[in-house]
């Protein structure tokens, strides 16, 4: 077990039958390539399928066991929250290094799947059947991959994320700790989470689309090491993980085979002795990395006053408002939250309209000249601003494989709107809804079993949340009759591929916007 020492000193190490051993080790200098350049017989991708093959081998009671090892992750994984990227760093880790041992290759690497480009799965995992291809897998049907899940658009929302909250899943409602029992508790996805991520497993469906199963399928670990390193990519562009205590600080204690690990040791992949063969991009074409990187300092004072909101608890406000609230700060400057209850489901056939009004015209609030500029976050004028919306209490729609998608202010709004339409914001998809604010085992072993943990919700559940960037699309906007409009107004458009119009029904009981 990692000592406290260990942890104070920031060093890592992981302890193998009572001896410890660097973490550089462990990452075993590995580069890990995008799967779309690797020939049939790469190197890497043979040690995979050698590796999947031995441990579905392997007996249940051993801890490298293929489903017990998937069972990590039903047990254990935090979605919806700001662990969600340190703890699957630290999950695909766990198998690269099980998988060098077994594979005997001890430069192993995982490969990743850049969705971004490569929109069917890879060919690899899809050659034969799961009897004669160990990285097969009970798959239904084609891909949905689209535009709007993993294309420019969203890729470009995700890169000029501005906090790390934003770029990867905000904290716990209400979290004042580093208690383990806060690991899955619901704070609110952001569009990295319900929108690539959370797309993908339900576009590939069957285990994918379902977090007590999704491990099992050997394209999993192909998907999160993408994600992984759309989240060391950000890291490149200058933006900075959390500082907060209670994420850094934050453990994962006997959650992974004989490696205990806190989130302070996951902050980078060369800090864990692993790389990836391209974390520049392309990744849209209105990003530019060095210039980026160069002007991150003009954003500087909107990200003090990010991170004012993101202590803010937002249960202290009234339930109804009549208008924006004004938030000021000790050290000078404010920022405005307005927020509203919805009673409505939304369906393919009702879209829904959530008014939140503000009590004068919204653009005395959002100044439009603070919006405007493709590079939102790094030019412009010397004020930034940012608008949030964050859907709260969401009862997820029952066809998992339903998309919403999200507008603002767009009169006559119907499922033939256009995603090119100015008044587009971006789309949600629902993973793990199914799993929201589970307990953790009650026995930190509990997950050794074969079959997926049944786990007593010890808390009240609370409906998922997804915490949107208006940013960008009230930026389109600025200088329109719209900013004269008292009203903010978030509309819900579900859309459902399977054609069953009930099954995309779904609500968000309450909408909050945030102008920062
Ligand atoms: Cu913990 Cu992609 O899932």
């Amino acid at each position: 077990m990692l000592s406290r020492r260990a942890f104070l000193a920031g060093s890592s190490a992981l302890t193998i039958a009572g001896t410890h051993i660097e973490v550089r080790a462990q990452g075993g200098g590995g580069v890990r390539r995008s799967v779309r350049s690797m020939g049939a017989n790469d190197a890497d991708l043979a040690a995979y399928s050698r590796a999947v093959a031995a441990m579905k081998a392997l007996p249940a009671s051993d801890p490298r066991n293929w489903n017990r090892f998937a069972a990590i992750h039903a047990s254990f994984c935090p979605h919806g929250n700001w662990y969600f990227l340190p703890w699957h760093r630290a999950y695909l880790v766990s198998l690269e290094r099980i998988c060098r041992d077994l594979s005997g290759k001890a430069d192993f690497a995982l490969p990743y799947w850049d969705w971004s480009l490569d929109r069917q799965i890879p060919a690899a995992f899809a050659a034969g059947t799961p009897q004669t291809n160990p990285l097969n897998n009970r798959r239904p049907g084609s891909l949905a991959i689209t535009d709007d899940m993993t294309g420019p658009g969203a890729m470009s929302r995700i890169m000029n994320s501005p906090d790390f909250e934003a770029f990867g899943s905000t904290r716990p409602r209400g979290q004042t700790d580093t208690n383990a029992r806060w690991q899955r508790r619901v704070g609110a996805k952001t569009e990295l989470e319900f929108n690539p991520h959370d797309g993908v497993h339900q576009a590939v469906g069957g285990d994918m689309g379902q977090v007590a199963t999704s491990a099992r399928d050997p394209i999993f670990y192909l998907h999160h090491a993408n994600i992984d390193r759309l989240w060391s990519a950000w890291n490149v562009r200058g933006n900075e993980n959390s500082a907060e205590a209670m994420w850094r600080n934050f453990a994962f204690n006997r959650n992974f085979p004989q490696w205990d690990v806190a989130v302070s040791d996951l902050q980078s992949p060369s800090q864990l002795g692993y790389q990836y063969d391209n974390e520049r991009g392309p990744f849209a074409a209105d990003v530019n990395i060095d210039a980026v990187v160069e002007e991150t300092a003009r954003a500087r004072s909107m990200v003090s006053h990010l991170q004012a909101y993101r202590r803010f608890d937002t249960d202290t406000l009234p339930r109804a408002m009549r208008g924006a609230q004004r938030i000021a700060l000790a050290g000078g400057g404010a920022w405005h939250i307005a927020c509203a209850e919805n009673g409505e489901t939304a369906s393919r056939e009702r879209p829904v309209n959530i008014p939140v009004s503000f009590g004068r015209p919204i653009g005395d609030v959002i100044k439009a000249d603070a919006l405007a500029s493709a590079r939102l976050y790094t030019e412009g004028s010397a004020e930034r601003q940012c608008v949030w919306a964050v859907l709260r209490d969401i009862e997820p729609p029952k066809d998992p494989r339903t998309r919403v998608r999200v507008f603002i202010n767009r009169d006559g709004l119907s499922p033939t709107t256009r995603m090119d339409d100015p008044h587009y914001v971006t789309s949600l998809s629902f993973f793990g809804a199914e799993h929201m604010n589970h307990a953790m085992p009650s026995s930190p072993h509990d997950h050794h079993g074969m079959a997926a943990p049944t786990m007593a919700a010890s808390t009240p559940v609370m409906g998922g949340a997804a915490s949107i960037d208006l940013t960008a699309a009230l930026a389109r906007l600025s200088g329109s009759r719209h900013f004269r409009n008292d009203k903010l107004v978030v509309q819900l458009q579900p859309t459902c591929p399977g054609g069953d119009t009930a099954g995309s029904a779904m609500r968000a009981r309450r909408v909050e916007v945030a102008v920062i």
